[in-house]
């Protein structure tokens, strides 16, 4: 099937108790047993529900995969993949990632024994040099946020599978529609599908997709045991988000270049951040592995002063201010204070996430209305 088909009826059978063609919201807590240990494959809804167990074949059907699991955030979804882990692990990780994920790393993880190495994984010199014997995991999240960097897929896992180490891609930014990390070799897909998956910013969830079955039983224990498992009305939302991705994504594609391209030719902008154009130092892997470019950008403008920064996030009206992103509203986001406000300044500063750098989620509004109000709180 082609990808707009796909994601309209990934998951989705008719439900055999009625033909509703959508899944229903199965609210319930527990499931009747005929006898003890006869059921219908449902016991307890924290460890099976058939809303979830729809969406989670939904998520393998979109991003190539055999098995989806999906949890109660994004966050909560990297944790699951932390607690593959063991004291004495290590991981390599990019120094320019979703600040909550650094977070849960440093602030989490780092006290139970996980080492953790923040490098530049657009170089892959860097990070061959960082391989040792207790390097377990490379957490890969591509294009970054909020500096849009790439990182080379492909290239990442097989270093990683000669040394057999597990390779994870956030692939909360690209979404399905634009890259299927899996089929570049990667072990474990994460999403925040609060972002993309969902689309309406109305829902908090994440997902994890996998190939391999003794990984997927790794990772559903941790899921039934820790207990980080969405709602059933969460899951429908979900579920009813990746039947309009397709949709969608095509137009945040289209409005995003607009966006980007205005905003690059404005006098008192100093930098975009977008890997959609030829001179972005990591267009051709962007390229090869991504079917566009998506509609998250961030910038800097020439007037390098937090004030003025501030005065420009406070003055559109169309984009709202706001965290999160993926929505089909358009959101505007000042990093530093807001997503990204967990990274010390110092390590922010060296990594280039500058105190004025601006992000845009470009909605899919009409994109003459976006630069209008662009326009007019830039200047
Ligand atoms: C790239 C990325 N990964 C992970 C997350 C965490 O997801 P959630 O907020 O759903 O827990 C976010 C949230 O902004 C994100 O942007």
């Amino acid at each position: 099937m082609k990808l707009a088909t796909k994601m309209i009826h990934a998951g989705a059978e008719p439900d055999p108790s009625t033909g509703a063609i959508m899944t229903p919201i199965f609210q319930t807590s527990t499931y009747v047993q005929e006898a003890p240990g006869v059921n219908k494959g449902f016991e307890y809804a924290r460890s099976q529900n058939p809303t979830r167990k729809a969406l989670e074949e939904a998520l393998a059907i979109i991003e190539n995969g055999k098995f989806g699991l999906a949890f109660g955030s994004g966050v909560a979804a990297t944790d699951a993949v932390i607690k593959l882990l063991k004291p004495g692990d290590e991981v390599i990780c990019g120094n320019d990632m979703y600040g909550g994920t650094y977070r849960l790393f440093t602030m989490v993880f780092e006290k139970f024994g996980i080492r953790f190495h923040y490098v530049n994984m657009h170089n892959l010199d860097v990070v061959k040099g960082m391989i040792n014997s207790n390097t377990k995991l490379i957490w890969v999240e591509t294009p970054t946020n909020p500096l849009m960097n790439i990182c080379d897929i492909a290239a990442v896992a097989t270093m990683a599978k000669k040394n057999n180490i597990l390779v994870c891609v956030d692939n909360t930014f690209a979404s399905p529609y634009l890259q299927n990390p899996l089929d570049l070799g990667a072990d474990i897909v994460m999403h925040s599908a609060t972002k993309y998956l969902g689309g309406h910013s109305d829902v908090i969830q994440g997902s994890l997709i996998m190939n391999d079955q003794a990984l997927r039983e790794q990772l559903y224990f941790i899921q039934k045991s820790c207990g980080a498992v969405p709602g059933p009305m969460d899951c429908f939302l979900v579920l009813r988000g990746i039947k309009t991705l397709a949709v969608r994504m095509k137009a945040h594609c289209e409005n995003g270049q607009r966006v980007a391209e205005w905003l690059r030719s404005n006098p008192r902008v100093a930098k975009v951040y977008w890997p959609g154009f030829a001179d972005h130092p990591g267009h051709e892997v962007a390229k090869k592995q991504m079917r566009g470019f998506g509609g998250m950008l961030s910038f800097e403008l020439k007037n390098d002063s937090i004030d003025e920064a501030k005065r420009v996030l406070s003055s559109t009206r169309i984009f709202s201010l706001a965290e999160s992103l993926g929505g089909v509203e358009s959101l505007i986001n000042h990093p530093a204070i807001m997503t990204h406000a967990s990274i010390p300044r110092e390590e922010r500063i060296k990594n280039g996430l500058n105190d004025s750098l601006i992000r845009l989620s470009v909605g899919i509004e009409d994109a003459d209305d976006l630069i209008a109000d662009l326009q007019s709180a830039i200047g």
